[in-house]
């Protein structure tokens, strides 16, 4: 047996731990020198053959190999451990991956649907007119032809709201006082949309929230047509959707226009074939419309027998709905990103 010498040990040892490559080899290494029959317990059983001058020393040595050649190994363990992790990632790592995407926020679909609408509108001449949204009894009823008392009233349940001064105030039930205000300040002719956020006191349903939004439509000139208005609501129909699709208009009844009608579409879900969401019909309800009705010129200080015009009021979320296929209003207001992400 060669004769024992910690120095030189202590160096072989050291090569052979930088020298191993994985966890493996390590072990390997570890119970050589450490282990119950290892290079380090030699040591120490010679300790009792050693003459008793030198006992203190050569323990104090053994030991000091020991806790040195622990440490070395622990610390090449940890090293080992981290590069065989990394390599096992590497593995898996395909250069031809598309990176990942960073999430960026956009626009609500409600946003974009009115930049559209704003745009397309725009390109035919018609200014973008915003009213308040807390409107007073006289825009919203009486100045559209809806006196106090008059059983139309009915047709908006409408939100109140307590107010102090002489005028009573509630939240604007249509975008139509629009209409009202735009005419007492501009001299026509003119052309204008309001897009805007409406309330209603009623319960919600898939179709139907306590507040939505409209887009009003004005236009006025000396001379002015049912014609003209179906012209331009064919061309943003066109223009929305991206199809040239059947609409129709039929008898209604507003207040503040005469003759009124209802703006109906083909059901662009079943395309006229009958479907849930039409409700078996084909058509689908998008608007109220008409010619502006002279008592709205007169409460607005125009004359009747001047002025001609017409006004309608889409449904601008049904709009959204129909042109990004969403089955249920409330999504909008929902927050919910699983929606929102989509558009
Ligand atoms: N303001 C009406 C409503 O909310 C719609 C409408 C607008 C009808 C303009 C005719 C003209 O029901």
């Amino acid at each position: 047996m060669a004769e024992l010498n910690p120095e030189t040990t202590r160096n072989q040892a050291e090569k052979a731990i930088f020298a191993a490559q994985n966890l493996k080899d390590l072990e390997r290494i570890f119970s050589y020198y450490l282990g119950k029959k290892g290079e380090v317990k030699k040591f120490f059983e010679k300790l009792k053959t050693v003459p008793a001058g030198q006992k203190k020393d050569w323990g104090m040595e053994a030991n000091e190999l020991k806790v040195f050649l622990e440490k070395e190994i622990a610390e090449r363990k940890t090293v080992l451990e981290k590069s065989s992790s990394r390599r096992g990632k590497k593995k898996f790592f395909d250069p031809d991956r598309p990176g990942r995407k960073p999430e960026i926020g956009h626009l609500h679909p409600l946003t974009q649907a009115k930049r559209e609408i704003i745009s397309i509108f725009t390109s035919m001449g018609f200014n973008v007119a915003l009213g308040p949204e807390i409107e007073d009894e006289w825009h919203n009823f009486d100045a559209l032809n809806i006196p106090k008392d008059h059983p139309a009233r009915d047709a908006w349940s409408t939100v109140w709201v307590k107010s102090s001064g002489e005028k009573q105030l509630l939240l604007r039930t249509h975008t139509s006082p629009m209409q009202a205000r735009y005419l007492e300040t501009h001299q026509p002719p003119l052309r204008i949309i309001v897009p805007g956020k409406v309330f209603r006191y009623e319960a919600t349903d898939t179709s139907h929230e306590a507040q939505f939004y409209q887009l009003e439509g004005l236009m006025v000139d000396r001379s002015v047509s049912a014609a003209n208005l179906k012209a331009v609501i064919g061309e943003f129909f066109k223009r929305f959707f991206g199809q040239d699709l059947r609409f129709r208009l039929r008898p209604d009844f507003f207040p503040f226009t005469e003759p009124s009608f209802e703006v109906a579409m083909t059901c662009l879900a079943c395309l006229g074939k009958g479907c849930s969401v039409c409700k078996k019909t084909g058509w689908l309800e998008m608007a109220g419309a008409g010619m502006v009705h002279p008592n709205v010129f007169k409460a607005c200080g125009l004359n009747p027998k001047e002025w001609k015009g017409w006004a309608f009021g889409f449904g601008w979320d049904r709009l959204a709905m129909m042109k990004y296929k969403i089955d249920n209003i409330r999504l909008f207001n929902s927050g919910d990103l699983r929606f929102l992400e989509q558009f």
